[in-house]
Formats: C-alpha cells, sequence, structure tokens
C-alpha cells in the first residue's frame, strides 16, 4: 500500500470541497441557492474584460516574470498609495501572488520551520490552520469573541506569546465576522510583535466591500518592521477566478517569499497581468457602484436574518452577514436543515473555529432576485 504523507494526517478536505460536491450530487425538485462561498458573481469592468482580451492576442505566450510585470506592479503600488496612502517599493516591495491564498502558503513555508507556534485567529479564515499543519508548524488558536468586538485579547495574546510564536495570522476586516480594527487596535498589534519579535501578516481581500474605511497595517507606524500585508483582487474587482493577489512589505520579507514562489510557479499568464493593472485602475465609480449592489443585497440578508431570527451586526463590513443562533442551536444542523427542507445552502460558523459555534454565515454573493427567492421559501 502506498501511503499519503504523514503531514496529510491532520489536514482534512476543505469543507466547501466536500460540501459543493454534496450539494452537486442532490437530488432537487428546485435549484438549490448557494449563500454559501463568497465568490463574487458580479462581473469585472468592461475594460478589464476588453484587456484581457486584447492582450491574449498580443502573442505573449512565454512563461513571465516570477515577480510580475512592472506595470502591474506599479498599479499596485499606485492602488496602495491612493487608497491606503501606504508607499511601496514596486520593484521590492511588492510581490505579485496567483491569488492570496497562495501566498498563506508561501509566506509559511518562508518563515516556519517545523515545530513553530502561529498564532491564528479563532474563528478565522480556515486556511490559516490547515497550512500551519501541512508545513508541520503549529496553531496556536488565540480568541475572537463577539462581547469584545471580534478583536483579540490582549492580555491572552501576552500568555501565549510566552509560547514564542513565530508568525500571528490577523484579518481585518475579519472574515467570517465583518470585525474592522482600529489604527489603535492595529497599533497594539504591532507594538505586541514587536514586543514578542512575531512577524504579522494581515490578510485583507475586503477592504472594498461595504466598507467605509480601507484600512493598511503598513500605514500603522513602524508597522514594516514586523507586518506585511496580504491582498487580493478577487473580491474587489470581481475576479475571484482569474487568481490575482500581493503580498507587501519590506524588502527582506518580501524576498524570502520569492525564495519560495520562484520554486513554485512559472509566473502569472501575460494577459491577466494586463487586465489587472487595468482592474487597479478603475475609477471611484466602481466602489461606489459595488457598495450599491452590495448594500441592496445586504438589506434581503438581514430580513432572512430576522424570518430565521438570527441576529446580526448592522455595522460589521466585508462580503458575509455573520449571525448567531438562538442559544442552544447547533449550527451543522441547523444549515442542514434548512439545505434539505428549503434547498439553500448557508454556511455554518464551526468551519471557521469553535468560537463559531453557534453562528452561521451568507455570503452577499447572490442577486437580489435570488435573495427575494430565498426570503419566499422560508
Ligand atoms: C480571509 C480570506 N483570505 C484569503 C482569501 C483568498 O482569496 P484569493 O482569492 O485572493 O486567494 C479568502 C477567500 O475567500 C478569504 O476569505
Amino acid at each position: 500500500m502506498i501511503a499519503e504523507a504523514q503531514r496529510l494526517q491532520s489536514v482534512q478536505e476543505y469543507y466547501f470541497s466536500k460540501k459543493l460536491q454534496e450539494i452537486a450530487n442532490m437530488q432537487t425538485d428546485i435549484p438549490i441557492i448557494s449563500l454559501g462561498i463568497g465568490s463574487p458573481d458580479l462581473q469585472p469592468a468592461p475594460e478589464v474584460i476588453e484587456t484581457l482580451i486584447k492582450e491574449s492576442q498580443a502573442g505573449v505566450n512565454g512563461y513571465q516574470s516570477y515577480r510580475g510585470l512592472p506595470e502591474m506592479r506599479n498599479a499596485m503600488a499606485q492602488f496602495y498609495l491612493s487608497k491606503f496612502e501606504v508607499e511601496v517599493n514596486s520593484n521590492s516591495e511588492i510581490l505579485p501572488l496567483i491569488g492570496s491564498k497562495e501566498g498563506i502558503m508561501h509566506i509559511s513555508m518562508a518563515f516556519l520551520n517545523e515545530g513553530d507556534k502561529v498564532l491564528i485567529p479563532n474563528p478565522g479564515y480556515p486556511t490559516y490552520t490547515s497550512v500551519t499543519e501541512l508545513i508541520q508548524a503549529e496553531p496556536l488558536f488565540y480568541d475572537l469573541k463577539g462581547e469584545n468586538n471580534w478583536l483579540p485579547d490582549f492580555e491572552q495574546l501576552e500568555k501565549l506569546a510566552e509560547q514564542k510564536p513565530k508568525i500571528m495570522w490577523i484579518n481585518y476586516p475579519h472574515m467570517p465576522t465583518g470585525a474592522t480594527a482600529s489604527r489603535e487596535v492595529l497599533g497594539q498589534l504591532v507594538a505586541f510583535a514587536k514586543r514578542h519579535q512575531i512577524l504579522i501578516v494581515n490578510d485583507n481581500p475586503y477592504s472594498f466591500i461595504l466598507n467605509d474605511h480601507p484600512t493598511s497595517i503598513l500605514s500603522i507606524d513602524g508597522a514594516k518592521e514586523v507586518a506585511i500585508e496580504l491582498n487580493s483582487l478577487s473580491k474587489t474587482f470581481n475576479i475571484a477566478g482569474w487568481r490575482i493577489g500581493m503580498v507587501l512589505g519590506k524588502e527582506e520579507f518580501i524576498h524570502s517569499i520569492l525564495k519560495v514562489k520562484s520554486n513554485m510557479d512559472s509566473g502569472m499568464n501575460y494577459a491577466i497581468q494586463k487586465a489587472a493593472a487595468k482592474a487597479l485602475e478603475v475609477s471611484e465609480e466602481w466602489y461606489d457602484n459595488l457598495t450599491k449592489i452590495y448594500a441592496e443585497r445586504r438589506q434581503i440578508i438581514y430580513q432572512i436574518c430576522n424570518k430565521l431570527n438570527v441576529k446580526y451586526d448592522p455595522n460589521a463590513v466585508g462580503m458575509f452577514i455573520w449571525a448567531k443562533l438562538p442559544e442552544g442551536i447547533d449550527d451543522k444542523s441547523f444549515i442542514d436543515e434548512i439545505l434539505y427542507t428549503k434547498k439553500v445552502f448557508i454556511t455554518p460558523g464551526s468551519i471557521f473555529g469553535s468560537n463559531g459555534e453557534g453562528y452561521i454565515r451568507f455570503s452577499l454573493c447572490a442577486p437580489v432576485e435570488k435573495l427575494t427567492e430565498v426570503l419566499k421559501r422560508l
């Protein structure tokens, strides 16, 4: 028998990979409506598609630079300057990625040895944990709780720091809860990381979805010494399947990540890079329109929440609505019942960690007509 590697023993197939297969195999009289995954159903800007088409015909089909086209890196730097007031050197402080999810693996491989400890939010994006386990480092979960607005408890962090973690994952605006961190909290996190020499990685793909105050951790004084940031074009520009992300930070950190990445892939498709540069330059109207569409959808999800008797925070931001079930109800059984009886899929909160138990998460990636249909079915 050919055994799989030991590192796979602690890792399960990704929840959505399994659940979406189950849903695809379900025999139903009416189509299932998924409010599960955060995959934008909206279209990219027309000029972005036009650029993709035009540049695919340019005859540039060879391997591309490991660091991405200068034009795309410049557009990324300009985007950070205009949106976050963060200055980065487009030659040395930005590395384009084939999606920010892959960046989680690259960063982990670049900085962690086997057995190193990693601070991971509970609840949080499951990939931080699975990647940590895949490379045989060790997750140290820190609590985010509703009563503390889903912000870290610094007393607990200080205790966990005694175990000398090497990396701390943070993700504000936070998925799945939609919580934001003020500049003050980000400043406290940077100070914590400096005190204990921890690399903070802020995973920041949701800053432009229903959020009035996009903030980069790199805009905090002195952050560059201990922090890097992941960003993504997936959600902001409706191109999740095109796979474009970036990691930003000081040259030494970026160089270490490049050492991993350049040994794993052979650059990003030329036309996609040209189109990404175009997307990063869209006017304010793009962002306003995105906000308008998601805000309208959010109102219907609020009605769905009321119907289901679950409680949401109207101040939360991002691409999801995070809602608390009445006391004592199990989230996985709750969503399964809705899936099997109403043919509507909602994500159970416990897949994001134990602090997500008793919560459910709705994605805003469904048009008004579908959301209205959900309301009707309920
Ligand atoms: C918190 C968080 N980080 C990263 C990602 C990955 O985004 P990308 O499409 O850039 O790989 C997601 C996608 O759902 C996410 O929710």
